[in-house]
């Protein structure tokens, strides 16, 4: 299924499993301090069973995993259109939900990160030891969504896969971008509430401006970005 998606197009620096931790972006102690706000907030809705669960879409790794793993999601923003996931970082159709007012001080958080306009906002979450199936979330080499995902603890086991070797690499950091194309992401099962935050839209130019960009293969900038890194540190 994910045969041909490793294609030759990718630049020959890139190696899978990676991510790009954007810790050094942000405000890590002001994410860290937010823990148990956000927290007691998602406990609230939990015991008012009013979020929807998370779908995975159809580009799983092991096909009869499930889609539907049982993950909730609190959307902070929604679409003024039929829901449709290419939507995601056109920011002219989101507008705030009554959720963003409920978690105040996580937008507050979110207003620091380096977008020039956001687009789908949204919290996952589970509070049960449930793994999320390994996935990719679209199959379109030439588009590259701009995204932070972030997290107030490092409570949850989140790796990225390589589907060529089956090698994981779990993510270390609060807060990172990675290519959800050319390799897999999936959540390990972790006792007690765990939950991660994406926010999606359009970095600002300044931003922009450090981003490495690939001949080829767009949807791999933050893999291109991570082996930079590497070869560099
Ligand atoms: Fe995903």
């Amino acid at each position: 299924m994910i045969s041909g998606a490793h294609c030759e197009q990718l630049d020959p620096r890139i190696s899978y499993p990676s991510y790009k931790s954007f810790d050094e972006f942000v405000d890590v102690d002001a994410l860290r301090a937010l823990d148990g706000y956000v927290r007691s907030r998602i406990e609230r809705r939990l015991a008012a069973e009013q979020d929807r669960r998370f779908y995975t879409g159809p580009f799983l790794l092991d096909s009869s995993a499930a889609e539907l793993p049982g993950t909730r999601m609190i959307y902070l923003s929604r679409s003024t259109r039929a829901e449709d996931y290419y939507d995601l970082d056109n920011t002219d159709v989101w507008e705030p939900t009554e959720a963003a007012e409920e978690f105040s001080l996580l937008m507050d958080f979110i207003a620091t990160l380096p977008f020039r306009r956001t687009g789908r906002m949204m919290i996952i979450y589970d509070d049960v030891a449930r793994p999320v199936s390994a996935h990719r979330d679209h199959a379109s080499p030439d588009l590259c969504h701009e995204f932070v995902w972030f997290r107030t603890n490092l409570d949850k086991p989140f790796y990225m896969l390589d589907p060529a070797t089956g090698e994981q690499a779990y993510v270390r950091s609060h807060c990172a971008w990675f290519d959800t194309v050319n390799q897999f992401h999936g959540g390990d099962g972790r006792d007690g509430l765990t939950f991660s935050i994406r926010v999606d839209g359009v970095f600002d130019h300044a931003f922009r401006a450090r981003i490495p960009v690939p001949a080829h293969n767009r949807a791999s900038t933050p893999a291109l970005w991570a082996a930079l890194e590497q070869g560099a540190g």
